[in-house]
C-alpha cells in the first residue's frame, strides 16, 4: 500500500489531546499550530477516521510548496499526481483561505487550483471536453499561510465531531470532540465514578461511555473516502471489524449526567438511546448545588453556563459559589469545570490545581482543574 502524508486536524489547545491519540493508533507524528502530520497508509485513513475522538477532520496533504505568484500556484499545483486520487469522474470542489500571503484573494487561489486540477487529469486521461464531475466527492483546499500552499483533500466529509447520535440538542451543546478531549485530560479511568451536573445534552456522559468502553467513536456514521474506488471496501471492513474486536462492552461503568432542567435530562436521555448507551449512564435532573454522594475518587466535569450575557452574571456567579460549596467536602474527587468566566476561581471559593486554555468555538475559555487525592495502591 502506498504511504501518504496525513493531517490530524485540532481545534486550538487541543493538538497535543489529538496527536496522543494518533500515537495510541500506532503513528508517530509532529504537531503544528491546529494540526497533527503523520504517515499513514489506506488504512491508516479508515482507522483514524473510525478512532479518533478529538479531531475534527483527517486529510491527506497532496503537497506544500512556496507560492506567491498566481503563477507558482498553478504550475505547481499542476505538478502533482492528482490523478493518483481523483478518477476521472471524481466532483472535486475546492475551498481556500489565506493568512498573511501575498496571494490573499482566495477566490482567486480557488479558481487556479480548480483549473491546474482540471488541466491535470485532462491530460492524464485524455479528455478534450470539460470533466463530468459526476463521480464520487474529493474536497480539496488550498490553504496559504505566509506564502506557504498547502494542498489537502478531505478523508472524512462531515465533521468528526458528527458521531451520528445527537438528535436532539439544548441551546449551547459542546462539540463531541471537544467534549472527548475534555474527559481524556482528567485522570478518569473507567473503574471510577464519573459525573457531569451541567449535561445538557448529555455529550460529555456519551463520549465518558464510549472511551469507558473502548467504543470507536466514528463506529455508526460513514466517511466520504469510502466512496474512494482506491480505499478498497476491505480496509474499511477492517478497521470496522477491528473496532468490534476491540470494544469493551463488559467493562460496567458509574456515569451520571443531571442538569436543572428536565426537558434536557429528557434530550439527553434520547442522545444515550440512539448512542446505544442508554443503560450505560444514569440521567436524572438535579441543581448542581444539591450534590451529594457515597463514593470516593470520582471524577466531574462539566461545562456549566458562563454568564456571558452581562445580565446572566449575578446568578451564574451564585450557581458557581453554591457549587463550591457543595463540592468542597468531596477531597477525593476531582473536579473539571470548563468556562470563559474569568472569575470562576474567585467564585468557586478555590485556586485550581491548574488551568488549561481551549476555545469552544470561537469562545475563549478556561479549563479549570481540581486534582482529588490520588486512589491508594491496590496491593498484589
Ligand atoms: C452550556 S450548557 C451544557 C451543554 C452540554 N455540555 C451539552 O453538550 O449539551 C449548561 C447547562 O447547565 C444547566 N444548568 C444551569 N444552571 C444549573 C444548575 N444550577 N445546576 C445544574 N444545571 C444547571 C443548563 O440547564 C444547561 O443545560
Amino acid at each position: 500500500m502506498p504511504t501518504y502524508t496525513l493531517m490530524a486536524t485540532a481545534a486550538m489547545g487541543l493538538e497535543a489531546v489529538v496527536a496522543n491519540e494518533v500515537k495510541n493508533l500506532g503513528y508517530e507524528c509532529q504537531t503544528d499550530n491546529g494540526r497533527v502530520i503523520f504517515q499513514g497508509d489506506e488504512s491508516a485513513i479508515a482507522r483514524c477516521n473510525m478512532w479518533l475522538r478529538s479531531a475534527d477532520r483527517v486529510k491527506i496533504i497532496v503537497g506544500e510548496f512556496k507560492a506567491t505568484t498566481f503563477d507558482q500556484l498553478f504550475e505547481a499545483t499542476k505538478a502533482l499526481p492528482w490523478e493518483q486520487y481523483l478518477p476521472k469522474e471524481a466532483e472535486f470542489p475546492v475551498q481556500g483561505k489565506s493568512v498573511k500571503s501575498t496571494l490573499f484573494s482566495v477566490s482567486d487561489c480557488q479558481a487556479i487550483v480548480k483549473k491546474a486540477i482540471v488541466e491535470r487529469l485532462r491530460n492524464k486521461y485524455r479528455i478534450q471536453t470539460w470533466l463530468q464531475e459526476t463521480g464520487p466527492l474529493f474536497k480539496i483546499e488550498v490553504s496559504l499561510l505566509k506564502d506557504k500552499a498547502t494542498l489537502t483533500i478531505d478523508t472524512s466529509g462531515a465533521g468528526l465531531h458528527r458521531r451520528g447520535y445527537r438528535i436532539a440538542q439544548g441551546g449551547a451543546p459542546l462539540k463531541e470532540t471537544l467534549a472527548a478531549a475534555l474527559i481524556q485530560l482528567t485522570n478518569w479511568h473507567p473503574d471510577r465514578p464519573f459525573v457531569d451536573p451541567f449535561c445538557g445534552s448529555g455529550t460529555i456522559p456519551i463520549e465518558a461511555a464510549l472511551i469507558g468502553q473502548n467504543i470507536a467513536p466514528g463506529f455508526n456514521r460513514e466517511f466520504v473516502s469510502e466512496e474512494w474506488h482506491w480505499m478498497g471496501e476491505e480496509v474499511w471492513e477492517n478497521a470496522r471489524v477491528e473496532a468490534e474486536d476491540v470494544a469493551n462492552y463488559n467493562q460496567p461503568l458509574d456515569i451520571t449526567g443531571s442538569d436543572i432542567d428536565h426537558r434536557m435530562v429528557d434530550v439527553a436521555q434520547k442522545n444515550a438511546f440512539e448512542a446505544g448507551l442508554a443503560d450505560l449512564i444514569q440521567f436524572k435532573q438535579m441543581n448542581v448545588k444539591d450534590f451529594s454522594t457515597s463514593k470516593d475518587y470520582g471524577v466531574i466535569v462539566g461545562n456549566p453556563p458562563y454568564g456571558e450575557r452581562l445580565g446572566d452574571r449575578p446568578e451564574v456567579e451564585q450557581m458557581y459559589q453554591e457549587m463550591g460549596q457543595a463540592l468542597a467536602g468531596y477531597d477525593t474527587w476531582s473536579v473539571y469545570m470548563l468556562t470563559s468566566h474569568e472569575g470562576f476561581e474567585q467564585f468557586y471559593g478555590k485556586q485550581a490545581t491548574k488551568k488549561r486554555k481551549l476555545f469552544n468555538g470561537f469562545i475563549r475559555t478556561d479549563y479549570y482543574q481540581y486534582w482529588g487525592k490520588r486512589p491508594p495502591r491496590q496491593k498484589d
